[in-house]
């Protein structure tokens, strides 16, 4: 049986992945950044997944404004990183594997969760930043990668509750997968931010707090956060933490944080970095 063995939640800010890809790891204003990656790093080293099931966000890389899909599966063989206006990231090709997100697929519309399907998508920073944060710069990414796109750039997004328990439809997914597979799930994009606007620049280092605690403490709670208290309190792009719920709910109520990081600023985010065990798994 396929079994979910951690979650981590990070940030994808796009300057980190180019400041990656560029090789600043030790300039003043990134060592702080990448030295705080470092146990996370060493956390799943160690943990081995062979699939990391991705949440992520399209920032208008993959999908335009024509057709906007609240939750979008991959199911392809393979899927290129994006070209985003400087050509795509010099990072390897992410692996998929069709039969599994095939199968998350069926049982996820089965449990009347209904998704959008990929057979090809590119994908941007929101997807191969995390894979970074997590690998730093192999030549091939360690892990098969089966990407959730999640609308959370135009209203209406979906709520944190809808996404916990998708989250949750995700577990039951890969608990019903007969091979044996180890699965870490990624939930991506946060914390407090605003891109745009007079509050540009925008960071609730309170707020980003509360929401890590909360993963631990009440996940419920975080569910009832509504989209004009994320818009309020963690900026106009802090709703991308709803990504992070479904991370929370495709885990148990038996998890351990085994590392927890965070800095301000970097770019014009609110850098978030959280790791959980499942306690059965380790
Ligand atoms: C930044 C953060 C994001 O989440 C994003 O998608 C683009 C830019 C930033 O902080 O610069
Ligand atoms: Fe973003």
């Amino acid at each position: 049986m396929a079994r979910i063995i951690g979650g981590v939640g990070t940030s994808h800010v796009p300057a980190l992945g180019a400041a990656s890809d560029h090789n600043k790891h030790d300039e003043p204003y990134w060592k702080p950044l990448f030295d705080g990656l470092g146990p996370a790093r060493k956390w799943i080293e160690k943990a081995k997944p062979d699939v990391v099931i991705l949440v992520f966000n399209d920032h208008a890389s993959a999908f335009s404004v024509e057709l906007i899909n609240t939750f979008v599966l991959g199911v392809a063989d393979d899927y290129q990183p994006a070209d985003e206006g400087y050509g795509p990231r010099p990072v390897p090709l992410v692996v998929g594997n069709a039969a599994f997100s095939s199968h998350i697929a069926e049982s996820l519309v089965m449990d009347e969760f209904d998704i959008a399907i990929a057979n090809e998508m590119d994908v941007d920073h929101g997807l191969t930043v995390p894979l970074t944060v997590m690998y730093d710069k192999p030549e091939q990414w360690p892990c098969q990668v089966i990407p959730l796109c999640v609308n959370v750039i135009k209203y209406p997004q979906p709520t944190g509750n809808r996404c916990f328990n998708i989250g949750k439809a995700i577990r039951k997914a890969v608990e019903s997968y007969p091979q044996d597979l180890r699965v870490v799930i990624f939930g991506t994009g946060g914390m407090s931010h605003q891109l745009q606007g007079e509050r540009a620049g925008f960071v609730n280092s309170e707020f980003d707090h509360m929401f890590m605690d909360g993963l631990i403490e009440d996940p419920a709670r975080l569910t009832k956060i509504g989209h004009t208290e994320y818009l309020r309190d963690a900026g106009s792009e802090g709703i991308e933490l709803i990504m992070w719920l479904i991370m929370r709910g495709a885990l148990s109520d038996d998890i351990e944080e085994v590392y927890r990081f965070y800095h301000v600023p970097v770019s014009n985010s609110a850098y978030g970095l959280i790791v959980f065990d499942e306690k059965s798994e380790v």
